[in-house]
């Protein structure tokens, strides 16, 4: 799977991603990220990227042309290495996009290319969106100050989910979110790390009576924390309480 960043910031981008697992996957290449840098496609001479709004109100908006022209030509590089570059999904990163969830990182995993736009500044003009944008994406209900940490967010949650770039097949399926759960808690050695003990059941040895407790654990620890979640899940899996009672 292949990751294109417009950015104005590509060494933000490439050094916060090129680490740990995301980066061992690139080495690997079953991954790979490209940042290209909007100011490279400016074309006046200060090389200025952004411009005052029309109708007024503070602040700066990033202008079509150069975001356009950085798009096109990644569009042109993916169709010629026999991709389709131009029906390649483009997400604007932006708080005023859909929420980020697990499935939509699923889902984004199955694509061949992505390519995110970073915006900066109070925006992107809204006829280069038009243009090229097939997905507003927010990661949450706060405002930060650029579009790049989102996108690495993403990126990040994306990649995990291709097959092969985490190491366990399993370890996405079973944690948090695929199936609304909170995970339950879990323990390594020493058995008694200053006088708190690991739970005896398990160190029992009977898988079922574990799988038990960590079900009853992560119910436990979602009704508390995110009854939202938990309220999705008891309305999905009718059955186990019917079972239970
Ligand atoms: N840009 C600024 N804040 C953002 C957010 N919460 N999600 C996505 N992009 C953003």
């Amino acid at each position: 799977m292949n990751f294109h960043v417009l950015t104005l910031f590509p060494e933000m981008v490439m050094q916060g991603l090129a680490t740990s697992i995301i980066g061992r996957a690139m080495d690997k290449e079953i991954i790979s990220l490209e940042a290209v840098n909007i100011r490279d496609y400016t074309t006046n001479k200060h090389k200025k990227v952004d411009d005052y709004t029309y109708g007024g109100g503070a602040g700066m908006l990033m202008q079509a042309q150069p975001v356009y022209d950085a798009w096109n030509a990644i569009a042109a590089d993916i169709d010629e290495k026999g991709r389709k570059g131009r029906k390649t999904r483009v997400i604007y990163v932006t708080p005023q996009g859909r929420t980020f969830q697990q499935s939509m990182a699923k889902e984004l995993a199955k694509e061949e290319d992505l390519i995110f736009l970073c915006g900066h500044y109070e925006g992107v003009d809204e006829r280069v969106l038009e243009e090229i944008v097939t997905d507003f994406i927010s990661i949450g209900d706060y405002v930060l100050t650029g579009g790049e940490l989102p996108a690495m967010v993403m990126i990040d949650a994306i990649a995990r989910m291709v097959p092969g770039v985490l190491s366990n097949a399993n370890s996405g399926e079973t944690e948090s979110f695929s199936n609304y759960l909170l995970e339950y808690p879990q323990y390594s050695r020493p058995g008694n790390w200053m006088g708190k003990k690991v739970p005896e059941v398990l160190l029992s040895g009977d898988h079922q009576k574990i799988e038990e407790w960590r079900l009853e654990q992560s119910l436990k620890k979602t009704k508390e924390i995110r009854p939202d979640l938990y309220e999705k899940w008891e309305r999905e899996n009718q059955a186990y309480f019917i079972r239970k009672a």
